[in-house]
């Protein structure tokens, strides 16, 4: 067991896919995932491993915000030794050109935290995707015709801010989306030399008035889960 991850030794897959969402987790492993088996209850963080196309994989909630996933991302790669990490999340767009639904891959992510620039306070460390994982899942997503933007991301710590004028200017200078958690990832990979990527749908926009029912962010969503997967297994 590690602090905040009750399984045990073997218990978790080297490749992980990664919600905010810990139902999220439950419903890629009830629907993806054939036989599989919870191994995380703390916190209600809930995480299972089982085969997807006969391959060991396994999914797990990581909360919200950058402390939050680097917690998890730390204990599963340093305590578990997971080698691939894919967050699937969702993202705001702060670009006329990325619509609600569309998929961002993370290329790179900025961020506004200070928790990188405490460990390196004279160096912009760069936070950059796995590109064999980038490639892998660009090329599956257009396989799909799914509705695909490569690019940065901004990785911010204040969902409700005051300030949100700011991200709109990064959106103007071609950042894709805002979110609260990849730059965080991809610092701890390349810390601890193994894979991430980022992958999100975007479920609302900073930059224009549009929408989605229930049922179309379900449908995005689940493709999003299967370039995830796919991705990690190929
Ligand atoms: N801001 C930050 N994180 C997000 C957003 C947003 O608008 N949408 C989804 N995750």
């Amino acid at each position: 067991m590690s602090i905040h991850i009750g399984a045990q030794e073997g218990q978790i897959a080297d490749k992980i896919l990664l919600p905010g969402d810990p139902l999220r987790a439950k419903f890629i492993a009830e629907n993806f995932l054939e036989n599989a088996v919870c191994f995380n209850e703390i916190r209600g963080m809930l995480g299972f491993t089982g085969t997807y196309k006969g391959h060991r994989v396994s999914v797990m909630g990581t909360g919200m915000g950058m402390p939050s996933i680097s917690i998890y991302a730390r204990e599963l790669i340093v305590d578990y030794g997971v080698k691939k990490l894919i967050r699937v999340g969702t993202a705001g767009s702060l670009n006329k050109d990325v619509h609600v639904r569309d998929l961002v891959l993370a290329q790179a992510a900025g961020t506004t935290s200070s928790m990188i620039k405490n460990e390196w306070p004279q160096y912009d460390f760069p936070q950059i995707a796995d590109f064999s994982m980038l490639d892998k899942a660009y090329h599956i997503a257009e396989d799909m015709e799914l509705t695909i933007h490569v690019g940065s991301v901004l990785s911010i710590d204040a969902f409700y801010s005051d300030f949100a004028d700011n991200n709109i200017k990064l959106g103007q200078m071609g950042i894709k989306a805002v979110e609260m958690e990849a730059a965080a990832l991809y610092y701890l990979a390349a810390k601890h030399s193994v894979q991430a990527l980022g992958i999100m749908t975007i479920s609302d926009s900073l930059v224009a008035d549009e929408d989605t029912t229930a049922e179309e962010r379900q449908t995005t969503f689940t493709d999003m889960m299967k370039v995830g997967l796919e991705t990690l297994i190929a």
